[in-house]
């Protein structure tokens, strides 16, 4: 695993922690890639031949994939060691955390702002799809605390993610918010927004790079949890970043009619609602100003992908705590942005190649003839490609 950038609320662990942190982190990595890249075969040689037989037809799309490769005994392995090493991802964060959880808390009380601000609600309502269940299983979610003032999920969040994805996204873990703020300034260079949202912004990792993209611009985030956005907070004003950070539902927010130029969000949606979605694209539409942009990276729609990359991807939707993940990337984005206000012929979608593991050719590309065409799903550790879409209002 790449070291992490170690600003001063990062809560990493003692030398043995941090051993088994970078084995879980490998340990998922070979899970994933190694072990996951025999799923396909194991499907084309054997599950869709048997499945052909008993049925006289092939599986119709991932549900039924799904149905037949978790009663092969190679799909099951590895679905389970999957579950069980997601859970062993969180392991190895807690016991350093639980640890440094007092002295973090009074630091980041403590904390004397000089870059950015953060702006807490203890009324707001955390919306019933968030409070139901762990996301990816990290215990406690987004929005629990456990302590006054606590803003330890945020730091359980940092570094756990950073073991999840073995560092992929680089040390800041913003590889994602970097593709798309590269994306933007290349495709449309004359594009200068003076003030950016980021909606779902959990510790600020995604908020954060806007800061370099566009410097002459005042950059909000905004998060349903307190716990993330006090971290996201500290972890701003460590990095010297002018970032201002809101408690607010995205659902509703408190922001006037055009309050900005720039409304953006790094997969979000998929941990949303049926019912959240289309009230958050309405609400982008109306804080957005008048020839201004919004864009969301997020999961492909299923309709961009074969029915095994969809059930491959699915899998966090079973196992993962993702509840609305299929109902999501079965939503056409266009469909709902349209509804939400905006014009068709302002909507746009294209898969963008991660900035830093693509060639520059294939990022330069994805600008001059913008496509969704050969997205493959962006799992770690495969030439990841980021489907985006937005509108101009
Ligand atoms: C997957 S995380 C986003 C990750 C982050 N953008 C990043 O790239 O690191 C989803 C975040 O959206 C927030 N969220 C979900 N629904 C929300 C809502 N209705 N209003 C505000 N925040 C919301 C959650 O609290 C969580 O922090």
């Amino acid at each position: 695993m790449p070291l992490q950038h170690e600003h001063e609320f990062l809560v990493t662990g003692s030398h043995d922690e941090m051993n088994r942190q970078h084995y879980v982190s490998r340990l998922r990595m070979h899970i994933l890639n190694q072990i996951g890249g025999g799923m396909r075969d194991v499907y084309e040689s054997r599950v869709k031949p048997k499945f052909e037989k008993d049925n006289g037809r092939i599986p119709a799309g991932e549900r039924e994939i799904h149905k037949a490769m978790m009663a092969d005994h190679y799909g099951r392995t590895w679905s389970t060691m999957m579950v069980n090493c997601q859970d062993m991802v969180w392991d190895s964060v807690r016991p350093s955390l639980e640890r440094a959880q007092p002295d973090l808390n009074e630091r980041i009380r403590g904390l004397n702002a000089q870059y950015g601000s953060v702006s807490l609600n203890p009324y707001l309502k955390i919306p019933k799809y968030l409070a139901a269940s762990d996301i990816h299983r990290m215990p406690g979610n987004y929005h629990t605390e456990r302590a006054e003032d606590d803003a330890s999920q945020g730091a359980l969040y940092d570094r756990g993610r950073f073991v999840y994805n073995g560092g992929a996204a680089g040390p800041l873990a913003d590889g994602l918010p970097r593709t798309l703020a590269a994306y933007i300034k290349s495709r449309w260079p004359d594009f200068k927004p003076k003030k950016i949202l980021e909606l779902g912004c959990t510790i600020g990792s995604s908020t954060v790079p806007m800061v370099d993209a566009f410097p002459e611009a005042e950059v909000h985030g905004i998060d349903a949890s307190a716990p993330v956005l006090r971290y996201a907070h500290a972890r701003a004003e460590a990095l010297e970043k002018p970032v201002h950070f809101h408690q607010m539902d995205a659902e509703d927010m408190d922001f006037e009619d055009e309050s900005f130029d720039l409304i953006y969000s790094c997969i979000i949606f998929h941990e949303t609602s049926r019912k959240a979605y289309p009230n958050i694209l309405e609400e982008c539409h109306r804080a957005l100003k008048p020839g201004g942009m919004m864009a969301h990276m997020e999961l492909t729609p299923v309709a961009n992908m074969s029915d095994f990359d969809a059930f491959y991807i699915d899998w966090d939707a079973y196992y993962n705590n993702e509840p609305f993940y299929q109902t999501y990337t079965s939503m056409d984005p266009e469909e709902w942005v349209t509804k939400a206000g905006f014009k068709n012929e302002r909507f746009w979608q294209v898969s963008i190649p991660d900035l830093d593991r693509s060639p520059k050719e294939s990022f330069n590309d994805a600008v001059r003839n913008p496509t969704v065409a050969n997205t493959k799903i962006a799992r770690v550790g495969e030439s990841a490609r980021w489907y985006t879409y937005g509108a101009w209002k």
